[in-house]
């Protein structure tokens, strides 16, 4: 199928026409508008002019974006680019999605190599610590919050993880060395809806009003973990507490076409970057922390059932930060 093919049906426009799009997570108000112009999209919420405004004035050196018609210090217009968010393309044509993520990719890697610097990342991650750990101690498994849980051992498909505390303490010290290493100008919200196929083939960058510098395995992490994290579903888990062990043993399905656009379109584009910078276990810390982080919008996302297996996502991600190796298991 050709990329015109799946792009979105232009609705015949008349004055009134207006419809809301869906919501994300992020709470802002998004609407589809017919304007004399033509068809324009209005986000609204608060500091959101303010917001992307910086976040437009800082990516728009590497990015393509789109420009801004109008806004106010709480509200924000764009024209409407009339194609699929690059995660719809994904799913519903993994073959046409190949070529726009990988120049997606090109185009993040460059911006990361020409604005790195040695000023240490305050913001992201490294800021969102003591929030992760919280919502990892208050995740459940079974009828248990990991907090009732602490004093186990746990033992994560086969692998030995440990206990909760020591697994947190040593994600903690990798975000915050990479955090010290420097840092990298980021989009701030990767993940593969934010991304428009445009009908001449441009990929635009939308939802940058995150955008600023942080360690650049956090993006990276969003581009890996994007489609994990969103698509996979849940089939089953078991978890078998016995003897100081906490023993979870988890079953998922991923479509096995958008795990290889993962494993041989998002991860080859990124790995000389991660290579020559010596980011694996950053790469992996960023991982566990995206995974975790996922954990509070399930509810949002409808995919609650997805809890148990995002936790055994985030944890498994200890032996890479440990030893350096990305190993994306969920990816099986
Ligand atoms: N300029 C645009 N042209 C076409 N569609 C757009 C445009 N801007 C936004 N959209 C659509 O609206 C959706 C939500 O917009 P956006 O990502 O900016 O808001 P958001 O609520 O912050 O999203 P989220 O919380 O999911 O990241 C996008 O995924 C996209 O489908
Ligand atoms: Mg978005």
């Amino acid at each position: 199928m050709s990329s015109e093919q799946v792009s979105t049906n232009i609705i015949t426009p008349n004055s009134e026409d207006c419809e809301t799009i869906e919501a994300g997570v992020s709470g802002a108000s998004v609407k589809k508008v017919y304007r004399s112009s033509g068809w324009v999209v209005i986000k609204s919420h608060q500091d959101i002019g303010i917001d992307e405004t910086n976040g437009r004035n800082l990516l728009s050196p590497y990015l393509k974006l789109p420009e801004v018609l109008e806004f106010d210090d709480n509200s924000i217009v764009y024209p409407y680019i009339p194609g699929p968010n690059l995660d719809q393309l994904a799913t519903i044509s993994p073959d046409n999605a190949l070529g726009p993520i990988r120049n997606t990719l090109t185009a993040h890697v460059a911006m990361w190599n020409s604005t790195c610097n040695q000023e240490p990342a305050t913001g992201g991650y490294v800021a969102k610590i003591a929030k992760t750990e919280k919502i990892l101690w208050e995740a459940r498994l079974a009828q248990n919050s990991l907090t009732d849980l602490a004093t186990n051992d746990f033992i994560i498909n086969g692998v030995k993880i440990g206990k909760i505390n020591q697994a947190l303490y040593v994600l903690k010290s990798t975000i915050e060395s990479a955090a010290q290493r420097g840092s990298v100008l980021t989009h701030g919200d990767e993940g593969w809806n934010n991304h428009i196929l445009a009908p001449t083939g441009e990929v635009f960058s939308i939802d940058f009003g995150t955008a600023g510098r942080r360690i650049p395995g956090e993006a990276i992490a969003k581009f890996i973990g994007w489609f994990p994290a969103v698509a996979i579903s849940a089939l089953d888990y078991n978890l078998f507490i016995e003897n100081g062990q906490a023993i979870l043993t988890t079953e998922t399905k991923l479509d096995p076409s958008l795990a290889s656009l993962v494993k041989d379109g998002v991860l080859p584009e990124l790995q000389g970057f991660i290579d020559t910078q010596g980011r694996s276990s950053e790469v992996a810390a960023c991982l566990m922390t995206y995974f975790i982080r996922e954990l509070q919008w399930l509810k949002k996302r409808g995919r609650e059932e997805m809890e148990p297996h995002l936790i055994a996502m985030a944890l498994s991600c200890l032996p890479a930060i440990m030893n350096g190796k990305l190993n994306l298991s969920f990816l099986e």
